[in-house]
């Protein structure tokens, strides 16, 4: 009978599905910022590409901390993400709902890889792997860096210049309602 797996092997596994995971991204980020019409954003995920070049380099330093061979196993888990994002960009959307969908696809792999990091960390500091602990912390501080980059930038304005443009009466009908509210009260001050 075959000897059961332990959590080397696990982590080993989870490490191989995350190097596939990051060559996956570096394509997905460089169509996120071809597709992106703000400048900032486009800067965003540019420079999230070259972060991710160095957390390729990063995880192969990880493997020969651990002598294992340099090997990624196809990540079913972010291609679903990278094709989510894929028809989105083929959506006729004005470019700042683009903007804020292209975010949103974004911040889905950030957090898919926040997942896999934290979990990798935790593992490599349970069994005593320090080198590839603090190689791993150091993606996964990038990775949280990059998610807070990416809600700054909808929170600056993008998503909020998109819903103007989806609900462009918006604060005509509100000013309407507000002054009909003070009319009304004034109605009532009079009695
Ligand atoms: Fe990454
Ligand atoms: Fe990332």
């Amino acid at each position: 009978m075959a000897q059961a797996g332990t959590l080397h092997d696990a982590f080993i596994a989870e490490l191989r599905d995350t190097y596939d995971a990051e060559k996956q991204l570096t394509k997905a980020l460089a169509k996120l910022a071809k597709a992106s019409s703000n400048p900032t954003l486009r800067q965003a995920f540019e420079s999230h590409l070259e972060e991710t070049h160095t957390q390729i380099t990063r995880l192969e330093q990880v493997f020969e901390s651990l002598d294992e061979k340099v090997r990624g196993k196809h990540c079913d888990g972010i291609a679903g993400i990278i094709d989510e994002g894929k028809s989105i960009m083929q959506e006729d959307f004005d470019e700042t709902t683009m903007d804020a969908c292209l975010i949103a696809a974004g911040q889905r792999a950030e957090h898919y890889e926040m997942a896999a990091y934290g979990t990798l960390v935790a593992w490599a500091q349970a069994m005593g792997h320090t080198d590839a602990a603090k190689l791993l912390q150091q993606t996964l501080e990038e990775e949280k860096a990059a998610d807070k980059k990416l809600s700054g930038l909808a929170d600056g304005g993008i998503n909020q210049r998109a819903a103007d443009a989806a609900h462009p009466d918006e604060d005509e009908e509100l000013v309407a309602v507000a002054s009909s509210a003070r009319k009304s009260s004034t109605k009532a001050g009079r009695r």
